[in-house]
């Protein structure tokens, strides 16, 4: 069983969000709620914990939102590094340290970090064609290009990272690669850069991981990981012709910056340092010393550069320990579809915070409840209110509340002394007294999800505890019988204040006032829920009981929803959006020279007279006036439309495509047609009032 009785030294990192957006649920969900649990539930078992985070504030992914928005990188940094930092310290995210990748102690550390490979000789230094943006005059690298993945086929993966299936690539490795900058093909062009050689960390990493790690990491890390290793490894450029980042500090390094995934992991040693600084602490022992246990919360996307790429640079650099346990997270959906950022389909913590003000643990609850821990999840507003009212509400607050509404009422809100116990009273008892192991077990294993479960059986054992012994009814029977379960029953509230406060800080805050517990006037520590002595003493006194959850109404959730709706309707109005929502974008086909475009004749038409084509069910014979003749259509529209609903309907005919028979009818062309939202088709329709059929489309 996993109760440590010596307390030891933890460095928790979260990954450090990138500043060019705010927080939203999916962050929360993969690494922010639960390195917050883990971390506070660490503190509470009294080890030393240093929990660390900061924002990322480099690379491409900022430069291209400060390009888009007109602005410098600067002001997006400091606008969303303002938001971020503020909502996750209004949520109760107990960070030790919030810092960020721009501050002047992380440019010093990835600096020196840097130089130290560089002088040991751990980099390899080569001039290689990169790809390109002639028209932007640019090198394409990371988010600045997009193309297919040599992997799984995805069409929109990334020059460093493809997000469907966590590959990590070189730019070089994407097929039909395209400039996100201009659309245009990227072009190769000659560029040294300093090389980390993953290869010659191969067989470190097959023994620390492959070895090592097989039965404590998850599965799916384990599993990642393996197949990188598996694959064979190859050198990763660790610098960028960019003109956003921390400068390449040796020589010829002039004009180029540091890898944003180089530096922003070093993030979470700048912020120890920072964080050491003002405490008055030492930093090195939380990541140099062997016995400091160093666990990463990240998502799925994040666990090449965690597990392999950052330790191996750790491992290189040779002072530094290595990461116990990465437990990343898969993702969590929002009612049904991916979310995403640039197309604000997310919660925002931010707006959350504000809509629903002082309800943070109905929210953290939701989400631990239903983490994505071994499978993307989906959240749902049903959900979340189904949460909050039958589990939250029904279960937790009810509990504490009777306990606290009937304590007052009996006793004046006096601890009464005990009676006899009956068995009941003793197996309950004891029952409490499991729960800060089981809690453990749970959460030792990164199981949070498993956790929240247990803690909110612990509200239930208390429920039913009462709802069974029924003192209410009791006291007017048998007031001694009544003093002993009402006893009991205070001291599972008082269990359910220390134990719940890794999952539910606010609440248990709250709950600790009510009990009067809350300035070390009675022990609550983790282990005393399951010692011998009573939490709660006879003769202890509570204060008045206040609601600890309120119920979610139906409009309320409505309201969320609409919200969502209101954001499908700008996405299904703005260009090429419907697609985007399921994430279907067809990328851009090859360039073509304007020669190339002039060969193609399209003209105005008008369908004259269309009919079905016998026994076959998409076929439509149409007969189009072109304005040069009427001609024989064969198209595959049956599906979209009847016949008679399309005569006399303006359409674009490409009228030069070279004739070809279709059963047996030859069609003299091509009518251009696109998809609506729902996925049927409709005419590219010249807004053609007035334009004469044959008038050329140029
Ligand atoms: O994926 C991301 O959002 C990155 N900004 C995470 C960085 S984690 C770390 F290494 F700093
Ligand atoms: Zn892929």
């Amino acid at each position: 069983m996993a109760q440590n009785t010596s307390p030891s030294r933890y460095t928790i990192t979260a990954a450090l969000p990138y500043t060019n957006g705010p927080i939203h649920i999916g962050h929360l969900a993969g690494v922010y709620v639960p390195a917050d649990i883990y971390s506070r539930y660490l503190r509470l078992k009294g080890n030393d914990v240093a929990f660390v985070c900061g924002s990322d504030e480099h690379g491409v992914a900022i430069s291209m939102k400060a390009k888009k928005e007109g602005v410098t990188p600067k002001e997006i940094i400091d606008k969303y590094h303002g938001i971020i930092k503020k909502s996750f310290a209004d949520f109760g995210i107990s960070f030790d340290n919030y810092s960020r990748t721009s501050a002047q102690v992380h440019h010093e550390t990835a600096s020196e970090f840097f130089k130290k490979m560089y002088e040991q000789g751990d980099f390899i230094e080569e001039e290689t064609e990169q790809l390109y943006d002639d028209e932007a005059n640019q090198f394409l690298a990371d988010r600045f290009v997009i193309g297919t993945c040599p992997r799984c086929g995805h069409h929109e993966a990334y020059g460093d990272q493809c997000e469907n299936c966590g590959s990590s690539l070189n730019a070089t490795d994407l097929i039909d690669p395209k400039s996100t900058i201009t659309g245009t093909v990227p072009t190769l062009k000659k560029t040294k850069h300093w090389f980390l050689p993953l290869d010659r960390y191969e067989g470190f990493l097959k023994k620390w991981i492959l070895e090592g790690h097989k039965s404590d990491w998850k599965p799916n890390v384990y599993g990642q990981c393996k197949s990188w290793i598996d694959e064979g490894l190859k050198p990763r450029a660790v610098t960028r012709d960019l003109d956003w980042g921390i400068p390449v500090p040796v020589d010829g390094g002039e004009g180029k910056v540091l890898y944003v995934w180089f530096d922003a992991p070093i993030g979470y040693i700048s912020s120890t340092k920072e964080w050491a600084e003002r405490e008055g602490k030492d930093w090195e022992p939380y990541w140099k010393d062997q016995s400091t246990k160093l666990v990463h919360f990240i998502g799925k996307d994040n666990i090449v550069f965690h597990c392999i790429i950052f330790p191996s640079m750790l491992q290189a650099n040779g002072d530094y320990i290595l990461p116990e346990n990465v437990p990343a997270n898969e993702f969590l959906n929002l009612e049904g579809n991916k979310l995403s950022t640039s197309k604000n389909w997310a919660v925002w913590l931010h707006e959350y915070l504000e809509e629903f003000p002082d309800m943070q643990d109905v929210l953290r609850y939701a989400l631990t409840a239903n983490a994505p821990e071994t499978k993307d999840n989906d959240f749902t507003w049903k959900d979340f209110q189904a949460r909050n009212n039958n589990e939250l509400v029904a279960i937790f607050g009810n509990f504490v509340n009777r306990v606290a509404v009937l304590t007052h009422k009996y006793y004046d809100g006096t601890i009464p002394a005990p009676g006899e116990l009956t068995n009941t009273d003793k197996e309950t008892l004891s029952s409490l007294k499991s729960y800060p192991d089981l809690l453990s077990n749970s959460l030792e294993r990164y199981r949070f999800r498993e956790g929240s479960q247990e803690l909110m059986n612990l509200a239930r054992l208390g429920n039913k505890y009462l709802a069974d012994a029924e003192p209410w009814k009791l006291i007017k029977t048998d007031e001694e019988r009544v003093k002993t379960i009402m006893y009991v029953a205070l001291q599972i509230a008082a269990g359910l204040a220390i134990l719940s406060e890794p999952f539910l800080p606010f609440t248990s805050k709250k709950l600790k006032g009510i009990l009067n517990v809350q300035s070390g006037k009675v022990e609550t520590s983790w282990a005393s829920v399951s010692s011998e002595d009573t939490l709660l003493p006879a003769g202890h006194i509570i204060n008045k009981s206040e609601l600890l959850f309120r119920k979610i109404e139906d409009a309320e959730i409505e309201h969320q929803l609409q919200k969502l709706e209101d954001t499908k309707k700008e996405n299904a109005s703005t260009t090429n959006s419907a697609a985007t929502m399921e994430n279907k974008i067809v990328p851009q086909k090859d360039t073509i020279t304007y020669d190339d475009f002039s060969k193609l004749d399209m003209r105005v038409g008008t369908i004259i007279e269309a009919e079905k084509m016998p026994k076959a069910d998409k076929l439509l014979v149409l007969k189009v006036d072109t304005g040069l003749d009427t001609r024989t259509i064969v198209s595959g529209i049956a599906k979209s439309f009847k016949p008679e609903d399309i005569v006399g309907k303006k359409v674009t005919v490409l009228v030069n495509l070279a004739p070809r028979k279709l059963r047996g009818v030859e069609s003299q062309g091509m009518i251009l047609m696109t998809e609506n939202k729902e996925e049927k088709l409709v005419f590219v329709n010249p807004d053609a009032d007035g334009v004469l059929n044959g008038e050329v489309i140029s």
